[in-house]
C-alpha cells in the first residue's frame, strides 16, 4: 500500500508532532484489515493471523459461545469460530477489540469513553447493514470505517486533555459544530486526526478518506457512496438515541442521502430508520461481550 501521497494537512502533523506517545496500531489489526482487502483469503490464513494474539483468541471464543449466537455445542477452536461467525464478523471483532484495547482511556465529565466505543461500534454495525439494505458494495469495509469515524475525538480527549474542556464549552456556548470548535481551539478537527492516523497505520486509502469526509460526504475523493453510508449510519445512531455519545449529536442528514438512496421525504427516512431500532439495540449486547 502506498503511503504519504494523500492530502493529509501539514497542520495535523504539526499538532500531533507534540504527542510523542501515540500508540502504534497492533500488528494483528493491520494484518486483518489487509486480509480483508485481498480476494480469496482462506480460513487458515485468517486463523494464522489471529492466533498470534492469545487475548483475541480468548475473546472470540467467548463471543462465539455467548447466548448471542445461541449455539448448542461449545466452540473451542478458532477455525471453528471463524466458520461459525463468518469472515467479516471476525474481522470486525478483531478490529474492535484491538482498537478498544489500544485506546482505552479514562472517562471524565467531558467525555464518556464507554459511550464513545458504543457509538463507534453501532455506527459500524449500522453502516454494514445499510450497505446490504441499500445495495452498496463494501459491507465489511463499512463496519471498520464506521467504527473508526470518530476516533479523532478519543485521541483529542486523551492527548489534548487540557484543551478538551474548552472545546466542549465552545460547542455549548457558541452553538457551533464540534469540528468547528476543534479547529478553533486545536487547529485541527477530529476528522483530520482520524484521517492522519489511518494513513500513518497504513490502512487502505479508502478508509482514511471516509474518516476525513464523514461530515462532508459529497466531497469524499475515493468513494462518495460509502462515505454517505457512514454519514447516514452516524446520523441514525444519534437520531434514534442509541447510546449517549454527545459529540456530533446535532448532526444533520445530508440531502444527498435522499437522492442517492431514493427516499421521497423525511417520513420515509424515519420509517426506514425505525426498522433498525431492534437491530441497533441488539448491538449493545455485542459490545457488552467485547468489553
Ligand atoms: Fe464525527
Ligand atoms: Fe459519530
Amino acid at each position: 500500500m502506498e503511503k504519504g501521497k494523500t492530502n493529509t494537512p501539514n497542520k495535523v502533523e504539526l499538532v500531533l508532532s507534540n504527542v510523542y506517545n501515540l500508540p502504534p496500531i497492533p500488528q494483528v489489526m493491520t494484518d486483518v484489515i489487509n486480509l480483508l482487502n485481498k480476494p480469496n483469503t482462506s480460513v487458515s490464513e485468517l486463523s494464522a493471523v489471529i492466533s498470534k494474539d492469545q487475548s483475541i483468541i480468548t475473546k472470540i471464543l467467548t463471543i462465539a459461545n455467548s447466548p448471542l449466537y445461541g449455539l448448542s455445542r461449545k466452540v473451542s477452536s478458532i477455525d471453528f469460530a471463524i466458520f461459525l461467525l463468518g469472515f467479516s464478523e471476525i474481522q470486525n471483532i478483531v478490529s474492535t477489540l484491538t482498537l478498544i484495547e489500544t485506546f482505552r482511556n479514562k472517562s471524565d465529565k467531558y467525555m464518556d469513553q464507554s459511550e464513545f466505543w458504543k457509538h463507534s461500534f453501532i455506527t459500524g454495525a449500522a453502516a454494514k447493514r445499510l450497505c446490504a439494505d441499500l445495495g452498496v458494495q463494501g459491507g465489511s469495509e463499512a463496519f471498520i470505517a464506521g467504527f473508526l469515524h470518530d476516533l479523532g475525538v478519543s485521541i483529542m480527549h486523551r492527548y489534548f486533555h487540557s484543551k478538551f474542556p474548552s472545546i466542549v464549552e465552545k460547542i455549548a456556548d457558541e452553538k457551533i459544530s464540534p469540528s468547528q470548535a476543534e479547529k478553533e481551539i486545536l487547529g485541527v478537527s477530529h476528522e483530520e486526526i482520524g484521517h492522519y492516523l489511518a494513513e500513518k497505520w497504513n490502512f487502505p486509502d479508502n478508509l482514511a478518506d471516509i474518516v476525513l469526509y464523514h461530515h462532508d460526504p459529497m466531497n469524499a475523493k475515493i468513494n462518495k457512496k460509502l462515505t454517505l453510508i457512514i454519514h447516514f449510519a452516524d446520523y441514525m445512531t444519534h437520531k434514534m438515541g442509541i447510546g449517549d455519545f454527545k459529540w456530533d449529536r446535532d448532526l444533520e442528514l445530508n440531502d444527498a442521502v435522499y437522492d442517492e438512496f431514493n427516499f421521497k421525504d423525511e417520513i420515509e427516512i424515519e420509517n426506514f430508520m425505525m426498522e433498525y431500532k431492534k437491530f441497533l439495540t441488539d448491538q449493545f449486547e455485542m459490545i457488552r461481550f467485547l468489553n
